[in-house]
C-alpha cells in the first residue's frame, strides 16, 4: 500500500448567500477525488473553506443590520450543513476570519514588503462610489458606470502594490519546464495569451476605503486586498508561519488546486509569483474546470437561476444527485444542469442499471442458492464468462487511469460498462434456465461470478457515493477485508459460504417527473418552519413596533461608500437611523419621504454612529424599494402606529 501524501483543497467561497448547485461542483469534484486518493492508501488533506473580508460582506451585513462576522457565522454553518448533507469529507474548513489566519497574512505582508515586493504607490482609475467598482475607458462609456448608470469618477487612493512584474520571466520559464501545472491546456493558452502578451502589472494589494479586512501591521489605515489574503490561506491553513506549521511540513507543497474557471488567472498568475517571492515550492498542479450551466446561463445567485441542493438530495438521495453531477459533466468543460435530465439518468443508470443489477442478482442467490454463495471454481465455461472476469479484473486499473488525469466523468462510465456487461451476463447465462434444468453447479458458477463482479463495481463506486456502497456490500454479505481497492484487482476472492441478502430497492424510480422538486421545495420549507416554530403569534407581532416617520436629512456616512445617516421624524422624538441606501436613492429623493420604521429595534453602531430603529425595505442586491406611505392617500401623522 502507498503512504504518500496528497493535499487537495476547493477555493474559499464568498458567504455573500446562501450556496447553490453551481458552488457545490467544485466542492464535490474535490471531495471525489479526495475519496479516491484516500482509497489508494494516500494520507490526504482535503481543504475547503470562505472568504469571508471584503465591502461586498461588509455592504450585506448592514444591509441585514449584523456585524460582518456574526453575517458570515450564519452563513458559514449552513454552508457546513450543506457539505454535511453532500456528505463532502473535508480535513479542514478554512476561514480567513480565523485569528491565526489573520496573524500570517500580516507576517507575509510584512516579509514581502521588507522584501521590497510590497511597495507604497497610489491606484488611479475610473470609480463608480455607489458600486465600488473600478472602470476601464472603454467600460465606462460617456463617464458612466456599466452596472448602475451613474456618473464615475477619476480617483487617486494610496494603496500597496505586490511586484507582480517583476516575476513575469520566472513565471513563464516555470510554466514552460513544468507543463503538467496548469491544465486544461488551452486555459493556461488563453491565459498566456491575455496577460502576458502585454505584460504582467504590479498588484494592489491594500485598500484605504474598505474596513472589513485584515490590517496592514505597519500601515493601519490600509486593509490587505482581496487576493493576497484569499489565496494564501492555501498555507496559512496548514499553520504556514503558526504556531504550529506541521501540517505545512507535512502536505506542501498541494497536489492540486481546484478553481473555477473565472478564477484560474489568479491562480496560475499571482499565487505562483507570490509563492516564488516567498521562496516557497509551488504546487504541483492547477486545474481550472468549467460552470454549472443552466440554458447556457452560469448558475449563480445573482441570476437567480438556482436552487438549495438540499431539494435535490430530499427528492432523490445524496448519491443521484453526485452521480449526477460527475457524470454528466467533462471534467474541464461546462457542464448543462437539467432537472429532465437529471430525472432521466436517475432512472436510466441508477434504478434499470446498477439498481437492478443488485436486485436481479441477489434476488436470484436467494431464490435458488438460499442465499449462499459457492464457489465451484470453474469459472471460464463459456466465452461471456470470460469476457466479463476480463473486463472486471480490469476495472481499477481503468478507473485509475481515468482518475489520475481527472477525467471523473470517464472513471464513472468505465464502472458503467462493466455493469451493462454483468446486465447481458445475466441474460446471456440465463440463471432461472440452469435452475430449471438443475445444472446447479453451472448455476453457483455464474451467481459467484455475478456477485463477485459486483463486489469489484462497489469498491470502485466508493470514490463516488457515499450511501449506496455500504448498503450493497451489506447485501452481498462481502466482509470487510475484501472491500479495500487492492482486493478489488483481483478476481476469484469472493468467499464460499458468502450470505447474500436482498435488500431495498438501492435507487427508487422517479415516476412524476420534476415536479417533486417543486414540491419537496414547499414541503422542506413548511417543514422547516414548524420544526423551527417559526409561525408567531399576535401578540409577538405585536411586540414589533412600527411608526410612521418622515426623511427629514440625508448625509453620506464618511468612508462607508453605502450607507447615509438619516434623521427621521418620529413626531414625538427624531431618530438617527444609518440605512445602506446610497446605491438605490439619491439624497434628493429620500427627503420628505414618510417611511416604515422599526422603532424599537435595540440600537447598533454601524460605522462609529448609533443607528436607533430601522427602515422596512423589499428587494435584494440588485433593487432595493423602500416601503412608503402613499402620499395621495391623505396624510399620516409622523409617529402614527402601523398595525
Ligand atoms: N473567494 C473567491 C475564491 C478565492 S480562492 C483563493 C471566489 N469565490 S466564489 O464564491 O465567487 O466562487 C468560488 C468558486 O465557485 C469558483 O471556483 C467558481 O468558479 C465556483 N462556482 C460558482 N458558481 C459556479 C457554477 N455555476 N458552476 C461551477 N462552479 C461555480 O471566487
Amino acid at each position: 500500500m502507498e503512504n504518500k501524501k496528497y493535499y487537495i483543497t476547493t477555493p474559499i467561497y464568498y458567504p455573500s448567500g446562501s450556496f447553490h448547485v453551481g458552488t457545490c461542483y467544485c466542492t464535490l469534484m474535490a471531495d471525489t477525488i479526495a475519496r479516491y486518493k484516500r482509497l489508494r492508501g494516500y494520507d490526504v488533506f482535503f481543504m475547503t473553506g470562505t472568504d469571508e473580508h471584503g465591502q461586498k460582506i461588509q455592504e450585506k451585513a448592514e444591509l441585514a443590520s449584523k456585524t460582518p462576522k456574526e453575517y458570515v457565522d450564519k452563513i458559514v454553518a449552513d454552508a457546513k450543513e450543506l457539505w454535511k448533507a453532500l456528505g463532502i469529507n473535508y480535513d479542514k474548513y478554512m476561514r480567513t476570519t480565523d485569528e491565526d489566519h489573520k496573524t500570517a497574512v500580516q507576517k507575509i505582508f510584512k516579509i514581502l514588503y521588507d522584501k521590497g515586493d510590497i511597495y507604497l504607490g497610489s491606484y488611479e482609475g475610473l470609480y463608480c462610489t455607489p458600486c465600488e467598482s473600478f472602470w476601464t475607458d472603454t467600460q465606462a462609456k460617456d463617464g458612466k458606470c456599466p452596472d448602475c448608470g451613474r456618473d464615475v469618477k477619476l480617483v487617486k487612493e494610496e494603496s500597496y502594490f505586490f511586484r507582480l512584474s517583476k516575476y513575469q520571466d520566472r513565471l513563464l520559464k516555470y510554466y514552460e519546464e513544468h507543463p503538467e501545472f496548469l491544465e486544461p491546456l488551452k486555459r493556461k493558452n488563453e491565459m498566456i495569451k491575455n496577460f502576458f502578451e502585454k505584460g504582467l502589472e504590479d498588484l494592489c494589494v491594500s485598500r484605504t476605503t474598505i474596513d472589513w479586512g485584515i490590517q496592514v501591521p505597519f500601515d493601519t489605515k490600509h486593509v490587505v486586498y482581496v487576493w493576497l489574503d484569499a489565496l494564501t490561506n492555501y498555507i496559512t491553513g496548514l499553520g504556514y508561519l503558526g504556531e504550529d506549521d506541521t501540517n505545512f511540513k507535512k502536505y506542501w507543497p498541494a497536489n492540486l488546486h481546484l478553481v473555477g474557471k473565472e478564477i484560474f488567472r489568479f491562480h496560475s498568475i499571482i499565487w505562483p509569483a507570490i509563492l516564488m517571492a516567498l521562496d516557497l515550492p509551488l504546487p504541483e498542479k492547477i486545474f481550472g474546470h468549467g460552470w454549472l450551466v443552466v440554458d447556457g446561463q452560469k448558475i449563480s445567485k445573482s441570476f437567480g437561476n438556482y436552487k438549495d441542493p438540499r431539494i435535490y438530495i430530499n427528492a432523490t438521495s445524496v448519491d443521484a444527485l453526485r452521480y449526477y453531477l460527475l457524470r454528466e459533466v467533462t471534467f474541464g468543460e461546462d457542464g448543462n444542469f437539467s432537472e429532465d435530465l437529471f430525472i432521466e439518468k436517475s432512472n436510466s443508470d441508477l434504478s434499470n442499471d446498477l439498481g437492478n443489477l443488485v436486485s436481479r442478482v441477489t434476488a436470484m442467490v436467494q431464490k435458488y442458492n438460499s442465499g449462499i454463495i459457492h464457489n465451484k471454481n470453474t469459472k471460464f465455461v463459456e466465452y461471456f464468462d470470460n469476457n466479463l472476469i476480463d473486463v472486471t479484473t480490469n476495472l481499477l486499473a481503468k478507473v485509475e487511469e481515468k482518475m489520475d488525469n481527472l477525467k471523473i466523468n470517464e472513471a464513472i462510465s468505465e464502472i458503467w460498462e462493466v455493469i451493462s456487461k454483468a446486465n447481458k451476463y445475466i441474460d446471456l447465462s440465463m440463471p432461472w434456465v440452469l435452475a430449471k434444468e438443475e445444472k446447479y453447479e453451472r448455476l453457483d458458477n455464474v451467481l459467484y461470478n455475478l456477485v463477485e463482479t459486483i463486489r469489484i463495481i462497489t469498491i470502485a463506486l466508493q470514490a463516488f457515493m457515499i450511501e449506496v456502497p455500504a448498503k450493497i456490500f451489506e447485501q452481498i454479505g462481502v466482509t470487510e477485508d475484501i472491500q479495500n481497492w487492492e482486493s478489488g484487482k483481483i478476481f476469484g476472492i469472493l468467499k464460499e459460504g458468502t450470505n447474500v441478502v436482498k435488500g431495498d430497492n438501492l435507487f427508487p424510480r422517479i415516476e412524476n417527473g420534476k415536479e417533486i422538486f417543486k414540491v419537496e421545495e414547499v414541503e422542506e420549507k413548511k417543514e422547516e418552519i414548524v420544526k423551527k416554530e417559526e409561525y408567531i403569534t399576535i401578540d409577538e407581532l405585536d411586540r414589533v413596533k412600527l411608526k410612521v416617520g418622515q426623511i427629514k436629512s440625508v448625509e453620506r456616512v464618511e468612508k462607508a461608500d453605502r450607507l447615509y445617516k438619516l434623521t427621521v421624524d418620529l413626531g414625538s422624538e427624531t431618530r438617527t437611523i444609518v440605512s445602506g441606501l446610497v446605491k438605490y436613492y439619491k439624497e434628493e429623493e429620500l427627503l420628505g419621504k414618510q417611511v416604515v420604521v422599526v422603532a424599537n429595534l435595540k440600537p447598533a453602531k454601524l460605522r462609529g454612529i448609533e443607528s436607533q430603529g430601522m427602515l422596512l425595505a423589499a428587494g435584494d442586491d440588485d433593487i432595493v424599494k423602500l416601503l412608503v406611505l402613499d402620499s395621495n392617500a391623505g396624510t399620516l401623522e409622523n409617529g402614527s402606529n402601523i398595525h
